[in-house]
């Protein structure tokens, strides 16, 4: 898991990137791109500071359900605070363990966006989201970040292994 998102400073940094280049873009795209319609349920893996999660939560509206699962405390607290709801539902772990944290759910779609680079186990996931996914269920899951060659990401993040 990657150390730079555990560290206070540089998810303070990260949260104003995201604030300065508009946050609710990522969001929309998926909404868009994958259809979410209202009362779907959704698993948002790698889910940082929930800025996804919050549109996605406009969309699918109280009918819905959404489980946002992140290996950083200070983000997941973040996500918490700005998108709080009684069918939003933040969990604090590693993505590999996702079963330990969704009971017998099954989703509509699970989505990880801009964090597919740190997946060590990729053919894992790949099972365990099947196992989640409802018969009809989609997993969607963009390749890079939107800032991957920018000089702040690589401040932030170091070099991005090539996958
Ligand atoms: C670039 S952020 C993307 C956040 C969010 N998906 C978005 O699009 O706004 C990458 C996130 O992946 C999380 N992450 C990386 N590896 C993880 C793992 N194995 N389990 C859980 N979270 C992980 C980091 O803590 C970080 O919040």
């Amino acid at each position: 898991m990657p150390s730079s998102y555990q560290n206070r400073k540089a998810v303070k940094f990260y949260i104003e990137e995201r604030q300065r280049t508009g946050w609710r873009n990522r969001g929309e795209r998926v909404v868009k791109f994958a259809k979410i319609k209202p009362g779907s349920y959704i698993l948002d893996l790698c889910c940082g500071p929930g800025f996804v999660v919050k549109v996605i939560r406009e969309r699918v509206g109280n009918k819905g359900r959404i489980i946002g699962i992140d290996s950083s405390l200070n983000l997941i607290k973040y996500a918490d605070r700005i998108c709080h709801f009684k069918n939003v539902l933040f969990k604090c772990g590693n993505i590999e363990n996702l079963d330990k944290y969704i009971d017998n759910q099954k989703f509509d779609f699970v989505i990880i966006l801009a964090s597919w680079n740190w997946v060590k186990n990729k053919n894992k996931i790949f099972l365990k989201v099947r196992k989640v996914l409802k018969p009809d269920g989609k997993f969607v899951f963009s390749l890079t970040g939107d800032n991957l060659y920018h000089p702040l990401t690589k401040k932030f993040s170091g070099d991005i292994e090539k996958i």
